[in-house]
């Protein structure tokens, strides 16, 4: 059995980060100097004590037919003597099957509400972390950011768990997208920080930058696709781009990637030819031609009948289930990671391992599904299942 201590994710918990533990960070170029421990996952409690082997270990243990994960309880008691709080405000949890691994029934300390906001306004607000259990890929850590007037961004603390699908769940217009543009830094923050893998993007050089973006692989609503290439050409362009693979080797990943998406028999058809489930499949499928280690979808779903967004939904966790396997067998230094943004709260309920729901430019609550979907608090409740009654209304 391994231990993890994990925290709640706040702007003012202590504890070591995951990372400096887990893969030996202190020797990570990943690192950068200027990321000191308010910038750093330790500033959001989260504590994972594993060496590479065990945290591969660990995490196989914590997949949904899961083992048993335990706090450690010195690290946690230093913890909350840090954050001044008593004892007996936490409590030891075991595995319960699904993707949860352990129940923390403390919160950190609640952070006030943003400058010149009322209490009221962020009442549903718990700011409460359910433990994923892992290390995230994307940190955002007291994120703000406004355009003009408007604030979109206000103290945001959220995670993607490595190894995961992740949803980022939220009313229309509340900064969703502008999450994904600050984690492939086409957006940086007015205030705080967004990590990837550790690694500051608003602080990296232009080159660290554009390496960096190669982890991602993203697909948009309509899948983006060229219109004046055909469907293989669409998918072999960011091999042909960003590799010196040859043609030989293009044709075997491009193959390989519209057979996963059940296109291969439409590879000479132009976009317009299309349909849109076939256009989203088709920009998947060029999502994944670098291998990247961490997937971005901006509403996969929208515009497709039921049928075809339940249908997408599984094709999400297939190849999310291969990408896994492939990560483990080679060895790689990260688990594959997705984040979905939906509206579509069955899909949530269908393939989000892990929930963050944002509104007013903060975390609501986040936590594996499960716990979620148990969550106490009634936006949540009203939130994950779609219900007009309850305290989110149309203002
Ligand atoms: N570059 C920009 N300049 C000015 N305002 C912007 C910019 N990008 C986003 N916004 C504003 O930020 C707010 C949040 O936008 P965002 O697209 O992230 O919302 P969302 O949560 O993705 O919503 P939806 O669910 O409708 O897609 C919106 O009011 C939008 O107009
Ligand atoms: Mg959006």
């Amino acid at each position: 059995m391994k231990r993890l201590n994990i925290g709640g994710r706040g702007p003012k918990n202590g504890g070591d980060n995951p990372r400096e533990s887990g893969v030996g960070a202190e020797n990570d170029p990943r690192n950068i100097g200027d990321q000191n421990e308010e910038n750093s996952a330790s500033a959001r409690g989260a504590e994972v004590e594993l060496s590479p082997q065990e945290r591969e270990e660990q995490i196989k243990s914590a997949a949904p037919d899961g083992g048993e994960i335990q706090q450690t309880p010195s690290m946690e008691q230093s913890r909350r003597e840090e954050e001044g709080q008593s004892e007996s405000a936490a409590q030891e949890g075991e595995s319960s099957g699904g993707s949860r691994v352990s129940v923390v029934d403390e919160s950190p300390p609640r952070p006030g509400p943003p400058n010149g906001v009322s209490d009221d306004e962020y009442k549903w607000h718990t700011y409460k972390v359910y433990p994923s259990g892992r290390p995230d890929a994307v940190e955002f850590i007291d994120t703000y950011k406004s355009f003009g007037r408007s604030h979109i961004l206000r103290g945001l603390n959220m995670g993607l768990p490595e190894g995961m699908v992740s949803m980022i769940l939220g009313p229309s217009g509340t900064g969703k997208s502008v999450c994904i543009k600050h984690m492939v830094g086409l957006l940086y923050p007015d205030k705080g920080d967004c990590l990837v893998h550790g690694q500051s993007v608003p602080n990296m050089a232009d080159d660290d930058l554009f390496d960096m973006r190669k982890k991602f692989g993203l697909l948009f609503q309509d899948g983006a696709l060229f219109g004046s290439m055909n469907l293989y050409d669409n998918v072999a362009f960011p091999l042909r781009q960003h590799t010196e693979k040859g043609e030989d080797e293009v044709e075997d990943i491009v193959m390989r990637r519209l057979n996963e998406v059940g296109l291969a028999s439409a590879l000479g058809k132009m976009p317009n030819e299309l349909s849109g489930g076939m256009r989203k499949r088709a920009g998947f499928a060029r999502a994944l031609v670098l291998e990247p280690d961490i997937v971005l979808f901006d509403e996969p779903d929208s515009g497709l009948d039921p049928v075809r967004t339940a249908l997408l939904g599984e094709l999400i966790l297939e190849i999310h289930r291969d990408m896994m396997d492939e990560a483990k067998e080679k060895q790689k230094e990260h688990l594959p990671t997705f984040c979905v943004i939906t509206h579509d709260i069955m899909s949530a309920r269908r393939v989000a391992d892990y929930i963050n729901v944002l509104w007013k430019g903060r975390i609501v609550e986040a936590g594996p599904a499960e716990d979620m979907l148990n969550s106490e608090n009634p936006f949540i409740r009203q939130f994950l299942s779609g219900e007009s009654q309850g305290p989110l209304t149309m203002d």
